[in-house]
């Protein structure tokens, strides 16, 4: 996208922000349209399963800007030759229940012939254009809160290697299906200005795209970061998957340790590991942390405090 021009359309409110995790169009005072599509190749064997985990994913950008979706559309690549059509049925009726879940629609989609099997949703949704939450709003003194666990990447490589069953990671299973609707709204009551979903680059990237957007420091204490069961254990098999290494390769730079010596260290391949369906890391001002913890608390979210935002001196993210 960097090499082509960004529209200079008023109505594309945030247009300056080209890492934020939805499009954001506006259609009158009061109503914009929140705009995402995410799709990927399975990351578990049981297709309805899939189905589940990739819409909650495809749902959590709407939700990470304070949106609520509204319709979604199937994408879908199948091996048609090779694979029976139950399998795709079950996927879509994964997905459609999890829209469902969410209170929005699906209207349709589009198929085409691949040989590996992949699926996702466009979502829509909309958002009041004066309570956008995005990654750019967060100020020195405000606190860090994460939503869900790490560890999914690791998690998912293990089990398509067949090394765990889904059985053993029900934690983790769970946590790729949950929405993060409830979330989203105890950050909207809250009056959380700032906000970013957890997925592809990890925690050390979507940190550093919120630090960078918002030009603070963020400073992550390692001892709080929550990881879902057996996480640690597979990332020091080994299980640690390609996208953990190009993360680092692209946001190391920007990170400074303050605690981990040896740069391969299972701590930092964690912090880097992709997430699937991740949470929800929010930039809390310190009055507004208890009735985010009260809001989360009711919902059933386990919310987690990792750190603060302080004023930017050197790189973006420090672990400590
Ligand atoms: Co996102």
């Amino acid at each position: 996208m960097c090499s082509l021009p960004t529209s200079e359309d008023k109505r594309y409110l945030n247009r300056k922000e080209p890492n934020s995790d939805a499009g954001i169009y506006q259609i009158d005072e009061n109503t914009a349209l929140v705009q995402s599509v995410d799709f990927f190749t399975p990351v578990v064997d049981d297709p309805y399963l899939f189905g589940e985990i990739a819409a909650a994913n495809a749902l959590s950008d709407v939700y990470a800007v304070g949106g609520t979706p509204l319709t979604a559309l199937n994408l879908v690549c199948f091996p048609c030759n090779k694979l029976d059509s139950e399998i795709l049925k079950r996927i879509l009726q994964g997905g459609y229940s999890k829209v469902g879940e969410a209170g929005a629609v699906v209207v349709g989609g589009h198929s085409i012939e691949d040989e590996e099997p992949k699926f996702g949703l466009a979502i829509t949704g909309i958002v009041n254009p004066r309570q956008i939450i995005s990654s750019s709003g967060a100020k020195a003194g405000d606190l860090l809160v994460l939503t869900k666990p790490l560890g999914t990447g690791v998690i998912t490589t293990a089990l398509k290697g067949g090394v765990i069953d889904v059985s053993e990671v029900p934690e983790a299973v769970k946590g790729m299906t949950d929405l993060n609707d409830k979330a989203s709204r105890a950050m909207k009551e809250a009056g959380v200005l700032a906000c970013t979903d957890i997925t592809g680059f990890g925690l050390m990237g979507h940190a550093k795209e919120m630090a960078e957007a918002s030009n603070v420091c963020l400073k992550i204490k390692l001892d709080s970061l929550p990881l879902y069961p057996m996480a640690r254990e597979l990332a020091e098999q080994g299980f640690v998957p390609g996208g953990t290494y190009r993360n680092q390769e692209y946001f190391l730079n920007s990170t400074q340790f303050m605690v981990i010596k040896d740069e391969r260290s299972t701590e930092i391949n964690l912090i880097a590991d992709p997430q699937t369906s991740g949470g929800l890391l929010m930039a809390v001002p310190p009055s507004g942390l208890s009735k985010l913890f009260n809001l989360l608390d009711k919902a059933g979210v386990r919310g987690q405090l990792i750190g603060k935002a302080e004023e930017l001196t050197d790189k973006f993210i420090v672990i400590e």
